[in-house]
């Protein structure tokens, strides 16, 4: 009864084996029909579709397809079922189209794509999460999206593996790097070429260029495009500046506070010089009197003394008449 199922399971295993077999022969660009018009294939799962004047993104893609280049083209879209069919994707180049939108399903299947490149296309917003399946891109081009002025603060931060960012001349003019500066293998940003703004909500990307300058490409040519007074200016420059200027946050009260601190100062350093110059005169005052009651006893000794006092005290005397 135990060894019953033993011969059955031989033809299954075939069955199974075969099915994988044939699975792993259509899969393969080689050996499947599949090469996309305009395009070259190779045996190394390569899909060249470069300079083709496409407007639309290749169909019938390899399956297994390992790097797909479609730089060069027209391409208006990326279209998410298609492009997610190609799980083993390792290396993505759509620069030079006419992209204008991503979605967060755009990549959402794209577990081993390394390196993205977007530049040199017509994006211009980048939303939560649309990079956040790209779990061990290593490299992200996007440069070059003339419109492009707002990335998701979110955007990365779920691409740990991300070592190479480059969003240099698109239109930026903040970027909130809380999520990017927890990509700890991140080794190499790219932000030239933006009219960054230099005000207190850039404070912590221009003190990040300050503090980590060797990690910028091009960080002589990364300048603030706003405030007037400070364009042209290199983030790196203005990242300690802002850092005083934007921690100046006295409301009225402090200004108040400080007023009366300083009129108290004020009037105490007052009273009190006057109180000693009273002391003073008291003082002087009270020396004299004791001069002019010496004791007989001492007169003779203090003769001189005591008729220069009397002299000085006739001259006061007559002064105070005149
Ligand atoms: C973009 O592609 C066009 C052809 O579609 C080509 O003429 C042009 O030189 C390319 N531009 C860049 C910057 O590669
Ligand atoms: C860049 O952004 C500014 C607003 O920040 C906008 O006025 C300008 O038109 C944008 N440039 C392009 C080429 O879209
Ligand atoms: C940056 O983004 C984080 C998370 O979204 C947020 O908590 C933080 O306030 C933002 N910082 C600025 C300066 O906007």
């Amino acid at each position: 009864m135990r060894l019953a199922p033993q011969p059955s399971a031989h033809p299954l295993r075939l069955i199974v084996l075969l099915l994988v077999l044939l699975a792993e022969v259509f899969a393969s660009p080689v050996l499947s029909t599949g090469c996309p018009d305009r395009c070259v294939c190779d045996d190394q799962l390569v899909v060249q579709c470069a300079d083709q004047h496409l407007t639309a993104f290749p169909v019938n893609l390899p399956l297994a397809t390992r790097q797909l280049i479609i730089s060069n083209n027209r391409i208006k879209e990326l279209p998410a079922l298609a492009l997610n069919y190609l799980s083993d994707l390792v290396y993505l180049d759509c620069s030079n189209n006419s992209l204008s939108e991503i979605s967060e399903s755009t990549f959402g299947n794209l577990r081993k794509l390394a390196y993205l490149d977007l530049s040199f296309n017509t994006l211009s917003s980048i939303e939560d999460r649309t990079f956040g399946p790209l779990s061990s891109l290593v490299m992200l081009r996007m440069t070059d999206n003339p419109g492009l002025s707002h990335i998701h603060p979110d955007a990365f931060s779920e691409n740990a593996a991300l070592q190479v960012l480059d969003v240099s001349r698109n239109n930026l003019t903040s970027l909130n790097i809380t999520s990017l500066i927890a990509l700890s293998a991140l080794r190499s940003v790219g932000l030239s070429g933006n009219p960054w703004s230099c005000d207190c909500d850039n404070e912590d990307l221009c003190l990040w260029v300050h503090l980590e300058g060797f990690k910028f490409q091009d960080e002589g040519q990364t300048v603030c495009g706003s405030p007037v007074d400070l364009e042209g200016n290199r983030l790196g420059e203005v990242g300690l500046q802002l850092r005083t200027l934007c921690h100046q946050t006295l409301g009225s009260w402090d200004y108040l506070f400080f007023v009366l601190i300083g009129f108290a100062i004020f009037a105490a350093g007052t009273v009190s010089a006057w109180f000693m110059g009273v002391i003073m005169v008291l003082y002087e005052r009270y020396i004299k009197k004791k001069d002019q009651q010496v004791d007989p006893e001492e007169e003779g000794e203090m003769l001189e003394t005591g008729s220069r006092s009397d002299q000085e005290n006739g001259n006061l005397n007559s002064a105070h008449t005149v």
